[in-house]
């Protein structure tokens, strides 16, 4: 850490000025000023501030430090976050390492790019707030109204309209002189297939997505009239500012609120969130339209010590609760599950049975364990096989654990709820450890650098003489991987493509390159409905192996491929694939034939057959 740019955020930083700006009443007293605690409970001051030094002190519960430490403690967020906070505050530009000026020069265009759509959001924000107030837009609002939404919830929470039509925010945006490639950039505005522009964002009820620091960086758009023809709620795009599997609906607003045992409420979408903060549930955060991913537990992670899960208790929500355990269990974070009678979510039960029916659900939650071994049971039945399978689940959902003493006293724990015996558990445990250790070690030597290939003297030299049988090409095990590769990056590139490879290649069928490891990941996550995590989780679990690095991270086919290039490349990988399957057994075949006794005809015969194929 530079602590030239600390130093300098201190200087500029005034404790009193500071304090005060999270409401809190200073008064001055000799040289110091003083307050009341906003730490402790306590009804006369004795919170000392000492503007001169920087620092203040709590003579009550001892409490003191730096600025960086109040904001540390005040807002719940670690070091960086706050002097990155009070930088901001402050004006001061956080310094980045670059190790070239070419380097340094892009990290500023990006910036300055950045920068231009977090104010054009901001700007459209403001916007559309101002058309649903509209006497035109009444409509809108009484559709707000009717979901609970009053005055202060469309303030606090920027709800807004887009009107209906394909050129309102294009018109809005031409007036202002907001160049439309940064509208595209933002995502309000689509390019169709003759580059032309229109809105995204057509008669919905915009609801703005905060980043950690409270700046719009996306929008969510519902439709207020039922239409099974369009998506209920439409996200803006990924774009420089905005990145889903890292944001988490609010968490600007719940962070402070996260301390202590209650942790973080999570749910499953925006309007809890909403109806959760309105009736004082101020913890509450959802994942936008995507599976809880492990940044997001990440960031869960350093502001709360606890988190309860809150989900629907339909088979998809209740597959989802159990994915969103793993991976909180994964980080450390003790975990307790709330389900709702299926159908229902928080928002409704708060406007059906009043916030004191949530508060008791919420007293009411489940222990994580309690939760895992019913719905394993419910999964697998009660058969010998089925309590098996579902110790083998329960045994790769806890495996991640962090502490050994709390992983084998869970173990034991839900050993026990499935009538299984614990040690058994432990051995799998111990075995799956193994396993995934050489594993490891061997993704680590594919991924290393290839040796040479022989030259062709050599070849020759070591080659068997050639067969009159030799009808079939040797497949190197490049041509396998490489198709791979390019089905990995249609799977990520487009779900529908990716739900339909999920069901064409069987997940044994795969090869056991890295390659076949990766897709057969992404594929399992798409099984598992959680497409849109996909990606992101392929890049962190294949980190060593380039070649899956670089087709996830610079691939030849992607979202901005057409659907039409994606399903033709698909396509053709597939009967690459069936081909190159169909080379490996002919040249099984060969090597059999070799082999004594080997029944030449029937052999030859599916030889021939294979041949025909072709
Ligand atoms: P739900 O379908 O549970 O919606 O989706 P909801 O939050 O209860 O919404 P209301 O009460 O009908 O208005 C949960 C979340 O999934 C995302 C949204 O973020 C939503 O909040 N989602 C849902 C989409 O992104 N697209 C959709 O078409 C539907
Ligand atoms: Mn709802």
């Amino acid at each position: 850490m530079d602590d030239g740019f600390k130093n300098q955020v201190l200087e500029r930083t005034d404790i009193v000025d500071l304090v005060r700006s999270f409401g809190v009443q200073v008064r001055k007293s000799g040289q110091n000023y003083t307050c009341l605690c906003p730490f402790h409970k306590e009804k006369s001051p004795s919170f000392s501030l000492n503007p001169g030094k920087g620092f203040f002190h709590c003579f009550g519960c001892q409490a003191s430090g730096t600025q960086i430490d109040f904001v540390m403690r005040h807002e719940n967020m670690d070091f960086l976050g706050a002097l990155h906070f009070l930088a901001r505050r402050a004006g001061i530009s956080i310094p980045e390492r670059h190790n070239s000026p070419q380097e340094a020069a892009a990290a500023q265009a990006a910036r300055s790019e950045k920068q231009k759509i977090l104010e054009l959001l901001e700007d459209a924000c403001r916007f559309f707030e101002g058309q649903l107030r509209r006497p035109e837009h009444a409509g809108a609002l009484a559709y707000a109204s009717s979901r609970g939404l009053d005055d202060d919830a469309l303030k606090k929470f920027r709800v807004g309209w887009a009107p209906d039509g394909f050129d309102n925010i294009l018109r809005w945006a031409d007036a202002l002189k907001h160049p439309r490639e940064l509208l595209v950039k933002a995502g309000l505005l689509k390019l169709n297939e003759k580059n032309s522009v229109y809105d995204l964002f057509r008669a919905r009820l915009m609801f703005p997505i905060w980043d950690d620091e409270g700046r719009v960086v996306a929008f969510s758009g519902r439709i207020i009239i039922e239409d099974k023809n369009v998506g209920k709620y439409i996200n803006s795009p990924e774009s420089p500012v905005f990145t889903k599997s890292l944001l988490l609906y609010g968490f600007n607003l719940a962070r402070k609120n996260m301390q202590g045992e209650q942790g973080a409420l999570i749910c499953e979408g925006q309007m809890d969130v909403i109806a959760c903060h309105r009736a004082g549930l101020s913890h509450a955060v959802a994942p936008l339209g995507t599976a809880l991913t492990e940044e997001h537990v990440r960031k869960l992670r350093r502001a709360a010590k606890a988190a309860t899960l809150c989900f629907d208790a339909d088979p998809a929500g209740l597959r989802a609760a159990k994915r969103s355990l793993g991976l909180l269990l994964a980080a450390g974070l003790p975990a307790r599950v709330i389900t709702i009678p299926a159908g229902k979510d928080p928002d409704e039960i708060i406007r059906k049975q009043g916030p004191e029916a949530l508060r008791e659900a919420i007293k009411n939650s489940r222990d994580c364990l309690d939760f895992l071994a019913e719905q394993l049971r419910k999964e697998h039945g009660d058969s010998t096989t089925g309590r098996a399978a579902a110790g083998s689940e329960a045994m790769e959902l806890l495996s991640s654990i962090p502490d050994p003493i709390l992983l084998s006293s869970m173990l034991q724990d839900i050993a026990e709820r499935l009538h299984l015996d614990p040690r058994a558990l432990q051995d799998g445990l111990r075995n799956r450890h193994a396993q995934q250790r050489s594993r490891e070690r061997r993704q680590q030597q594919q991924a290393a650098p290839a040796e040479p290939s022989p030259t062709l003297g050599e070849t020759q030299a070591t080659a068997p003489l050639p067969s009159p049988l030799a009808p079939v090409q040797e497949a190197t095990p490049d041509a396998e991987s490489n198709v791979e590769l390019i089905l990995l990056q249609i799977a990520v590139a487009n779900e529908d493509l990716a739900h339909e490879l999920a069901e064409a290649l069987p997940a044994g069928g795969l090869s056991s390159n890295p390659s076949g490891a990766a897709l057969n990941f992404v594929l399992s996550l798409v099984h598992a409905g959680d497409w849109a995590a996909a990606a992101q989780a392929a890049l962190a679990r294949f980190k060593q192996s380039p070649s899956v690095m670089k087709a996830l991270a610079m691939p030849e086919y992607s979202a901005s491929s057409t659907p039409e290039i994606l399903r033709k490349a698909a396509s053709d990988c597939l009967a690459k694939r069936l081909s190159l399957t169909r080379d490996r057994r002919a040249r099984d075949i060969m090597n059999a034939l070799k082999a004594p006794g080997a029944d030449a005809r029937t052999l030859l015969a599916e030889l021939q057959q294979l041949k025909a194929m072709k």
